[in-house]
């Protein structure tokens, strides 16, 4: 199957984001990637301490990164944001002790341009 640069790019952001996010954030994690035809759906899922308000940790900015993360340079709070811009479609599953799930999903065809 042959995929557009531009959308292995987006890809490749989405992923970097979530799974640095799992491992700054989270706990344990996976990774799961699926590719059918039309679309391909990436799924980042963490046994972490979740996400208390979604809508706020979504904007531009927010962080609640520690030092030590700070320290190597993440915490910028652009990450969500990324991937929300990155993807088509992104889908948070979290609440508080139930772990993090977010599901991104890029059409194959009609690329969009990467924001
Ligand atoms: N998997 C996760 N588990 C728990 N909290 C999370 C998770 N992902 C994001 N968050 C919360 O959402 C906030 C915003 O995430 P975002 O990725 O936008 O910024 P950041 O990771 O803090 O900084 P940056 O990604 O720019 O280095 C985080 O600071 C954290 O509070
Ligand atoms: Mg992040």
């Amino acid at each position: 199957m042959h995929l557009e640069p531009a959308l292995v790019r987006r890809i490749a952001i989405c992923c970097y984001e979530g799974e640095m996010n799992a491992v700054i954030h989270g706990g344990n994690g996976q990774i799961h990637l699926d590719i059918a035809a039309d679309q391909l759906t990436l799924e980042i899922n963490d046994d972490g301490p979740g996400i208390e308000d979604i809508e706020r940790a979504m904007q531009p900015g927010y962080s609640t990164a520690s030092e030590e993360a700070r320290e190597m340079g993440f915490g910028a709070g652009m990450g969500l944001s990324n991937m929300k811009n990155n993807s088509d479609e992104i889908h948070i599953d979290s609440a508080p002790g139930q772990g993090t799930r977010v599901r991104m999903c890029f059409s194959i065809e009609g690329n969009k341009e990467a924001a």
